[in-house]
Parts: structure tokens; C-alpha cells; sequence
């Protein structure tokens, strides 16, 4: 930023601090405070419609209200996070606060009062506090980096929010004493301690409001299963450019892929749902490998775990795992076949009223059978699929599915009686997705083996018959995936 010329005065003279100023910011002496103040014209009507979200908002705020109808509910957005000194990480709303109101902006908080004597929930009032927008008649607005709009751009107004939400809004700076009058209030920690400090609740209170929210999350609806189709649509698309670039990534390294991925994530929809594995070669067998730093080299696989946020926060995860030149070696494709028989199978589990671990019994059943066979597993697959022995997730590792919604790892506050060790209902969207890992440095694999990984993941409706994969349009068939790599390897 270009600095502005130093002020009048005399060495060591500086005009009083205004807020928001940092210490290598330019001084504002009073006159050019002063000259900034006018001459501006009025700021431009905006017209805003109601958002197509906010009657799906409004109906899950009464679902919350009639859990606790008696009590004060309070739910901030969060507030922005430092990245180094002064500037921030881009900001993401807490999902819980995002799914009440689909308010995408910081420092807000909903308040949702008890309904009168003989009300219905859905008639519990609730109001939403946001900042105004800047006032010119204040410095702020142009010395403010993290809120003057002459720096960080406008923001929607409390009449702009009421409008696009339809929530009653309020000014923040109402907030404390509306607190300070409410009952018995329960408050979602952690995502802004100015409110967690201003409301006197109790922690086991809060845990249950923060569990009884993820439980809430578990069925999705129409609004939210049409986004995370946006979502893995968009995913799709970015698949596609990875495997167009891949010339490219060959003669430059993992960054590349994730490159090539970030931009379409951004262009389609808000940004990654979560940081992409781009793990090529040896790093498939590193669960989380998100350094994304290392060589494309052809001849071997690439395991792409990545996924697009939409516009409105709901998040895609998918897994492929692809030979890099677009043809398999017969090792790899040995290996790959058995994930994709166990994938494929666990796929087929899923229906409503089976239990949410039964794509995953399924999954591991089929390749501890196969691990027996390859004389890989020390023991038989019937005993290693026994609660006390589980020798086969030395090659497994992980589960094989999680609830999927605005958040990767959705719907996390769950008691286990209902997400875990719960069972599978209508309308939720789960991750199938096991995976074959053979470490490069494991001497119980055979040694053409080692240095494989192989993860497949797909994103799956629960319908009220059976199921939807809603990420059906990425191959995963091994044919399929040559024939289709093939379509889109440039020349
Ligand atoms: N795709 C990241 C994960 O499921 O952990
Ligand atoms: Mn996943």
C-alpha cells in the first residue's frame, strides 16, 4: 500500500491513535480526519431479496427453540482470527451459527429468546447482532483495517441482514446489556470468548446445546442435499482440470494438483471444504498427507482427497486414486481392486435402519479376506475381524465413513448412541471410503506392494428406500478411470 505523505509537526509529535491503526500505519492528523469526513455522496440504496435458504434457517431455528423452550439460546459466528500480527485468515462463520441463519459475517450472534406462554417454538423471537456499517462521520472507517469498509470493502447492513436473513437484527453494540437481561441462557462456546465471558451458563448445559445442535445436522434437507451436490459437481470439475494438468504438475511437483484444485474451489464455490491430500507415490500410505510438496512421477498413483465448498459452506469429500500416465501397473491395479470390491460393497450397505459402522464391517471384510489370502495378515480374517485382535488395520488404518454437511467431519458433538454406534436414517449424507495402505518400509507386504496407497470415497445419501451416491459421475471403475484419464491427458 502506498504510504501517505507525513504529517506537520515536530520529531516525535504523533496525533492521537485512531482505531484500528497499526504501528507502521501512516498518522492521521485531525485536518485529514477532518477532510475524509465529507464529501461523499449518500451511500447507494441496496436492494436485497430474502435468500432461498431462509426459510429452511427459520424452520431449523424453531427445531432448536422447541429443544429448550423455556431458556435463552445464544450462538455466535465467531470472530476473526489472527494469522501473523495484523493480518487475519479469511473468515468462515461457525457452522452451527451459518445452518441457524446462513449469515456468512463475523463478530454476529444470534439470540433466540423463549416463546411467550402458549406460543409455538417457530414463534420464539430471535435476533440477530451485527455490526453496522461504517459511519464516515469516524476515522474508523478508513483507519480500520480489520472493519473500515475503505479497507476490508462494504458490508451488508442490519437492514440488508433483516432483509437477506429475515431476522429481526440489532447493532452489536447492543449485545451486552440484551445479555445481561436474558434468563436462563445456554451459550455455544468457543467461538468468541467476549460472549462466552457475557453470559453466565453453565458448561454441561452448553456441551448439551452444542450436542443437541450436531443432532439436529444429522438429517439434511432439500436446501442443504442440493448443496453439497453443488458441492461435489464443482469437486468433479476440479478432478478433471487436475488430470488436464497433470504435464504440468509432472515437471513441477504436488503443488501444482493442489493449485489446480484451489482455483477451481474458488471459482466455483467458496473454497476447499478442507486442506487437499495431493499424495503421490509413497505418500498415499500417509493418511493425511498435506504438505503437498513432493515429485508427480509417471508410473506411479496420485491419491487426490479433495473436496469443494459451496458458496454456502457445504462441503464435498471425495477420493480417487489414479496411476499418474493414466495406466495401471498390474500390482497397483492388484491392490486397487480389492478396494474397489470392498468400496463398492459398503456402498450397497448403506440403507436406512442399518447401523452407521455396517459399511465398514462390510468393507473390512472383504479386505481382510483378501489380506488372508495374499498371506499378508499373520492371523485368520475371522480372527482379525474379532473386536480384540483388528491385525488388518496395520493396512487400513481408518474408518470408513462420516457424517458429511457444512462441515467435513459433520455433525461431531453427537452422542455416539446416535452418530457412531447409531443407525443410518433418511437424509443423512455419510462418506464411504476405505483404503489399502502399504507402507513403504513394512517387511510383512510383499516387496512390489510396498509404497501402494489406495483410498476410494464417495458421498452417500441415505434415501428412504436405500441410498444415492451423489458423487455417482466420478469413475472409480478401474476401466473406466483409463478411459476417462485418456479423454482428458492432453495430446
Ligand atoms: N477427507 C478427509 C477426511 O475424511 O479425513
Ligand atoms: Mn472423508
Amino acid at each position: 500500500m502506498t504510504e501517505m505523505p507525513a504529517p506537520e509537526g515536530g520529531p516525535g509529535v504523533r496525533p492521537e491513535a485512531v482505531p484500528g491503526q497499526e504501528s507502521h500505519d501512516v498518522d492521521v492528523p485531525a485536518g485529514l480526519r477532518d477532510f475524509m469526513a465529507q464529501g461523499w455522496a449518500p451511500p447507494l440504496a441496496v436492494v436485497v431479496e430474502q435468500a432461498p435458504w431462509a426459510p429452511y434457517a427459520a424452520k431449523r431455528r424453531a427445531a432448536l427453540a422447541a429443544r429448550f423452550p423455556t431458556e435463552a439460546l445464544v450462538i455466535p459466528s465467531g470472530t476473526l482470527k489472527v494469522r501473523a500480527n495484523d493480518t487475519d485468515y479469511r473468515f468462515r462463520p461457525g457452522s452451527d451459527f451459518f445452518w441457524l441463519t446462513g449469515e456468512p459475517g463475523e463478530d454476529a450472534v444470534l439470540v433466540i429468546r423463549p416463546a411467550d406462554d402458549g406460543a409455538s417454538a417457530g414463534d420464539a423471537p430471535a435476533t440477530l447482532y451485527v455490526h453496522p456499517r461504517s459511519d464516515r462521520s469516524t476515522a474508523a472507517f478508513f483507519t480500520d483495517r480489520r472493519y473500515g469498509e475503505l479497507w476490508v470493502g462494504p458490508r451488508r447492513g442490519l437492514d440488508e441482514v433483516a432483509a437477506v436473513s429475515g431476522l429481526e437484527t440489532a447493532p452489536l453494540a447492543e449485545l451486552p446489556a440484551a445479555l445481561a437481561q436474558l434468563g436462563r441462557t445456554r451459550v455455544l462456546r468457543g467461538y468468541d470468548a467476549g460472549v462466552d465471558a457475557g453470559v453466565d451458563a453453565t458448561r454441561d448445559a452448553d456441551d448439551e446445546l452444542a450436542v443437541v445442535l450436531s443432532e439436529l445436522r444429522l438429517i439434511k434437507d432439500d436446501h442443504e442435499i442440493a448443496q453439497l451436490s453443488a458441492a461435489i459437481a464443482a469437486t468433479v470439475l476440479g478432478f478433471e482440470d487436475v488430470i488436464r494438468e497433470l504435464p504440468r504438475a509432472i515437471r513441477t511437483s504436488e503443488r501444482w494438483i493442489e493449485g489446480t484444485f484451489d482455483r477451481r474451489a474458488r471459482l466455483a464455490g467458496n473454497d476447499v471444504g478442507y486442506g487437499s491430500i495431493c499424495a503421490c507415490g509413497p505418500h498415499a500410505t500417509t493418511l493425511h498427507w498435506v504438505h503437498n510438496d513432493g515429485v508427480v512421477r509417471p508410473g506411479e498413483l496420485m491419491l487426490l482427497d479433495m473436496g469443494v465448498e459451496s458458496r454456502e459452506l457445504y462441503t464435498a469429500d471425495v477420493t480417487r486414486t489414479l496411476p499418474i500416465n493414466g495406466r495401471w501397473t498390474e500390482p497397483q491395479r492388484r491392490v486397487y481392486d480389492v478396494v474397489h470390491r470392498a468400496q463398492r460393497a459398503a456402498v450397497e450397505a448403506v440403507r436406512p435402519g442399518v447401523d452407521f459402522l455396517e459399511p465398514h464391517r462390510v468393507a473390512m471384510r472383504v479386505i481382510a479376506a483378501t489380506l488372508e489370502e495374499w498371506g499378508i495378515l499373520p492371523v485368520s480374517a475371522e480372527e482379525s475381524l474379532q473386536k480384540d485382535s483388528g491385525l488388518h488395520q496395520r493396512y487400513t488404518l481408518h474408518g470408513t465413513s462420516h457424517m458429511l454437511g457444512l462441515d467435513v467431519h459433520d455433525c461431531a458433538s453427537a452422542r455416539s448412541e446416535t452418530y457412531r454406534d447409531g443407525t443410518l436414517a433418511p437424509g443423512m449424507v455419510l462418506t464411504v471410503e476405505p483404503g489399502l495402505y502399504f507402507q513403504p518400509d513394512d517387511l510383512t507386504v510383499p516387496a512390489e506392494l510396498r509404497g501402494i496407497g489406495v483410498r476410494i470415497e464417495d458421498d452417500v445419501l441415505v434415501t428412504d428406500t436405500g441410498r444415492r451416491n451423489l458423487s455417482e459421475a466420478l469413475p472409480r471403475d478401474p476401466d473406466e478411470v483409463e478411459r476417462w484419464m485418456a479423454a482428458l491427458l492432453p495430446g
